[in-house]
């Protein structure tokens, strides 16, 4: 009776062995811990024919059920760690991300061209020695216009020309009042260059009420118009990025005397001639000239002793230049297409 028993456990170990090795899913190991080891098992059943043995045989075959249930117990716990790692490896290559794929295509946001060229423009001026100087946009009419020896009855005064605030102040028309601002309060030699926001009451396809302009004034002893001439040449050159030729031609502004009128060779044809220069070969980039005595008088600066160049540029027409932007208009409306370009 024992014998047979101890073979009917030892068969059902080596059967339910195998079906537990056997099990592909946990609810599956689940079912067949409950089939061989519930309370309503298998092995249970087994153990329920045990009351007709001797007391001996009985301890002999209950410890041996035991190591059994012990047995397989463990060749569970084992088969569920294996199933519970074949499901985590079966997660992860379902879920597999292909980290190669291109990553979805957020916007990014880039500067503004016209920004993109007044960042350069600073950065040019920096590296030749010039100082970066601001001043205020609502200007005084000495600071606009007096100092800079435009006289009273000027037609750059003209109303249709500037913006005056109600209290009397004048929205600056230029960037020429930071030279006056720098040399008040510096005494030669001087480097600076400013950029910033200008005004004029203009609106058509070419003008915009609001606009940008970079200014750069140069003062020392024995200062003549062959620096003013290298170093317009050499801001050229860096800001447009290929070598130009330039041409100075004789002009008039009440700050400076000389002046001249800056031209370019034309960056669409090289020169050759085209609809953009007028058949010409040349572009007019920026206003130039020695600063004039008159201006340096308001400042206390000895022009005897001292002398110097000052010139500006608009930057939106720098940046159309050196971008090809026929619209000056786009510049302003922000639409991101046109804004992606750069
Ligand atoms: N301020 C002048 C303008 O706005 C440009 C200029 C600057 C000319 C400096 C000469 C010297 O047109």
């Amino acid at each position: 009776m024992a014998h047979e028993l101890i073979e009917k456990i030892t068969e059902f170990e080596n059967l339910s062995s195998k079906a537990i090795q056997n099990s592909s899913t946990l609810a599956d190991l689940q079912d067949l811990r409950v089939k061989f080891l519930g309370k309503k098992g298998e092995l249970t059943q087994i153990l329920k024919t045990l009351g007709k043995l001797s007391p001996d045989e009985r301890k002999e075959i209950g410890a041996f059920a035991n190591q059994t249930k012990d047995k397989l117990s463990g060749i569970f716990d084992s088969q569920e760690i294996e199933l519970k790692k074949a499901e985590v490896n079966r997660l992860i290559a379902s879920q597999k991300q292909d980290v190669t794929l291109n990553a979805y295509p957020y916007a990014q946001g880039s500067k503004h061209p016209l920004i993109q060229v007044y960042d350069l423009s600073v950065k040019i001026f920096r590296e030749l020695g010039f100082d970066i100087a601001e001043g205020p946009e609502i200007e005084t009419d000495y600071y606009n216009f007096e100092a800079l020896n435009i006289p009273a009855n000027h037609p750059a005064r003209d109303m249709q020309d500037t913006f005056y605030t109600a209290e009397g102040g004048v929205l600056r028309t230029h960037t020429s009042p930071v030279q006056i601002h720098v040399m008040e309060e510096q005494k030669p030699p001087i480097a600076m260059v400013a950029p910033g926001v200008v005004y004029r009451c203009d609106s058509d396809q070419t003008h915009t009420p609001m606009f940008h302009q970079i200014e750069a004034l140069l003062v020392d002893k024995g200062i003549h118009f062959g620096h003013l001439k290298a170093v317009v040449q050499e801001f050229l050159r860096l800001v447009f990025e290929r070598d130009l030729q330039t041409r100075f031609r004789p002009s008039f502004f009440p700050f400076t005397e000389p002046s001249a009128e800056v031209d370019m060779t034309c960056v669409f044809c090289n020169g050759d001639g085209c609809r953009v220069c007028k058949k010409t070969g040349w572009l007019e980039i920026m206003g130039c000239g020695m600063v004039d005595p008159a201006v340096f008088k308001h400042v206390n600066i000895d022009s005897e002793v001292y002398s110097g160049f000052a010139f500006g540029a608009g930057l939106e027409r720098i940046t159309m230049l050196k971008y090809g932007i026929n619209d000056l208009r786009l510049f302003f409306e922000n639409d991101v297409r046109f804004l992606n370009q750069f």
